[in-house]
């Protein structure tokens, strides 16, 4: 028989998790949050962020922690608005929202592939020179050119699964309209977009290294 400790050590392996010896996180806040991890957040997104299905759950792996953080505070507040994961927010604390982020961003992201956007496709162009005639900016412009986001100002987008990008640019297009609230650049953007070029900018991201 495989005791508990061998059948644990043996998950973090096959889910390439990193280790207390690699975290930002001290040994008694890496060991809390791996716990958290592992009971409440593996079942969809991983032990190490890399979800499977994009309808199930967004890839979580390598994203900035501030993100991460504020992203659990918005659902825990319930600006952001997700049945699932505002149940979950809700029993998480500050400091473990603060610990999941860090946590989270110091995973390895696992690539994809696009399934038809590649170079030269209308979601690269959509992606690195935006759409003049209705004047959707560059993702890139803020996102970085190869989707790997600014850290405490704009997500990382790369290799995300394009179900999960679609639904949230769908879901940017009905925020309310707030001048001047993090989101409002990515609710100005959606509104231009048919569903044709969010599908095309979608796989396109999926497959950016
Ligand atoms: C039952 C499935 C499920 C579980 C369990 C779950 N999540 Fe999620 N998570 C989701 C879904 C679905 C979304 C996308 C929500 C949306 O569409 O806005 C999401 C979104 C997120 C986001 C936002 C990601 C982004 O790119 O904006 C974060 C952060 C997150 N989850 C963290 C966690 C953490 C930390 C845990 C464990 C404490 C957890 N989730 C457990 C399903 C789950
Ligand atoms: C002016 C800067 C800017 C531009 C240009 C921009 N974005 Fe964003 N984007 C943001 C910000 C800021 C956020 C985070 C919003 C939040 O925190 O709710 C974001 C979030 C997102 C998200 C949600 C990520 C997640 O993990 O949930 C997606 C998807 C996205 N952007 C796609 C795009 C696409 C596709 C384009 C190009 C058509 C684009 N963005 C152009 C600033 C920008």
């Amino acid at each position: 028989m495989f005791s508990d400790k061998y059948i644990f050590l043996l998950l973090l392996v096959l889910f390439n998790s990193t280790s207390f010896a690699e975290s930002r996180l001290d040994n008694q806040k890496f060991t809390k949050t791996q716990k958290i991890v592992k009971n409440v957040c593996m079942a969809c997104h991983g032990m190490d962020g890399n979800s499977l299905n994009g309808k199930i759950a967004p890839k979580i792996a390598a994203q900035n922690a501030r993100y991460l953080t504020i992203q659990l505070n918005k659902f825990k507040d319930g600006v952001r608005k997700n049945t699932l994961m505002q149940g979950i927010a809700a029993s998480l604390s500050a400091e473990d929202m603060d610990n999941l982020g860090i946590y989270f961003s110091e995973q390895k992201l696992q690539l994809s592939a696009a399934t038809s956007n590649g170079v030269g496709s209308m979601g690269e162009k959509i992606f690195r020179a935006g759409i003049k005639d209705s004047g959707v900016p560059a993702c890139a412009s803020c996102h970085g050119p190869a989707g790997h986001g600014v850290p405490n100002l704009y997500p990382r987008l790369n290799a995300q699964h394009s179900d999960y990008i679609l639904s949230q640019l769908n879901h940017f297009r009905v925020l309310e309209d707030k001048p001047g609230t993090v989101y409002a650049p990515m609710r100005a953007i959606s509104v231009k977009l048919t569903e044709q070029e969010m599908k095309a900018v979608a796989d396109y991201i999926q497959g950016l290294q």
